[in-house]
């Protein structure tokens, strides 16, 4: 098996970019032992803390973060990480060429559960003439992402991840502790009869989602003339791993439930490194506007509508919005 330094090598991936990539995985193989360990680290359960978003922090999303935090701010190669257990962004290294956007433990409600997790990442260059301390750093089109990945903390620990030359699978290797590829542009099939929503948000939806899911729902005698199966593991790393590797349309899309909110995933570590990974495996990742990745940032912790997956199927869903 090919390791992971020599496979990036192979896409002419820079090497101060391997660096950077390789810290962000040494915080990730922590984690990876931390979420194995369970009941048995003080990890589990909640803080008396809220993040920026009024969500309760997990100890698991405190501690993910600080080691994210801590390890890419002392390697010299980060102008500013911002995060989705931070309020803003905070600086590093004020000649750092790179600046990541992460989502230290993404499914956290699954964490009590035993349940799959997992850690997003984003990669932009930073700009050379901003200061450190701006977030406006951030404002970068998911266009600009130079590497996304996300770590999935299941059965086994993988990598997936793209530099821009397609979307490949890695496994942790415990034999020698690193990453080793084991699937080299991986391809989501075109057309799937697999769909993942939060269905008890179904009143709130907007008239075109609910259309398009009812004919899925009414199967083959239907106007989709086939029968269709869902799936919702509450953790957008495991959904989307599931697309990425048998096919499928994930969405949440947009939902009244309250008014001030109408979106729930994130766009800067959520729905961007998620868009890159997908569309670089053949598949698509819109809103019922656009490309997510064409969307022009106003703010690190914005959030946006999500329709990715299987090309044709988001085709098909998109159609029910013209
Ligand atoms: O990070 C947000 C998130 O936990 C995603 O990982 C997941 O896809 C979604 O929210 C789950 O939402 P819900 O709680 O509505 O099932
Ligand atoms: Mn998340």
């Amino acid at each position: 098996m090919q390791r992971l330094a020599p496979a990036l090598r192979e896409d002419n991936v820079p090497t101060d970019l391997i660096s950077l990539i390789e810290t962000i995985l040494a915080a990730t193989k922590e984690i990876s032992f931390l979420v194995s360990q369970a009941h048995l680290g003080d990890v589990m359960g909640s803080t008396v803390d809220e993040n920026i978003q009024g969500e309760v922090q997990k100890k698991l999303d405190v501690v993910a973060n600080d080691l994210f935090k801590d390890i890419l701010l002392e390697s010299g190669l980060v102008k500013a990480i911002s995060s989705e257990e931070e309020d803003t962004s905070v600086s590093g290294e004020k000649n750092g060429k790179f600046i990541v956007s992460f989502d230290p433990l993404d499914g956290s409600s699954n964490i009590d559960i035993n349940s799959l997790i997992g850690t997003i990442f984003s990669i932009h260059e930073a700009p050379a003439d901003m200061n450190a301390s701006d977030p406006d750093m951030f404002k970068q089109s998911g266009n600009k992402q130079i590497c996304a990945g996300y770590v999935l903390y299941g059965p086994a620990t993988m990598l997936v991840m793209t530099t821009g030359s397609g979307t490949h699978f890695y496994v942790l290797d415990r034999t020698h502790g690193g990453f080793s590829l084991v699937e080299r542009n991986v391809q989501v099939p075109q057309d799937t009869q697999e769909f993942a929503i939060n269905m008890s948000n179904q009143r709130f939806w907007q008239a075109p989602m609910q259309d398009y899911i009812s004919d899925l729902l009414a199967g083959d005698t239907g106007p989709r003339g086939k029968n269709f199966n869902m799936r919702w593991i509450a953790a957008m790393v495991g959904d989307i791993h599931r697309v990425l590797t048998r096919g499928g349309l994930f969405t949440y899309p947009a939902d009244n439930k309250n008014p001030e909110k109408p979106f729930k995933l994130r766009l800067m570590y959520e729905a961007n490194p998620m868009s890159f990974l997908i569309e670089q495996a053949g598949g698509l990742a819109m809103t019922s506007q656009g490309r997510i990745m064409d969307i022009e940032p106003t703010d690190i912790h914005q959030r946006v509508e999500v329709i990715m997956g299987s090309k044709n199927e988001v085709e098909a869903c998109l159609g029910y919005y013209k």
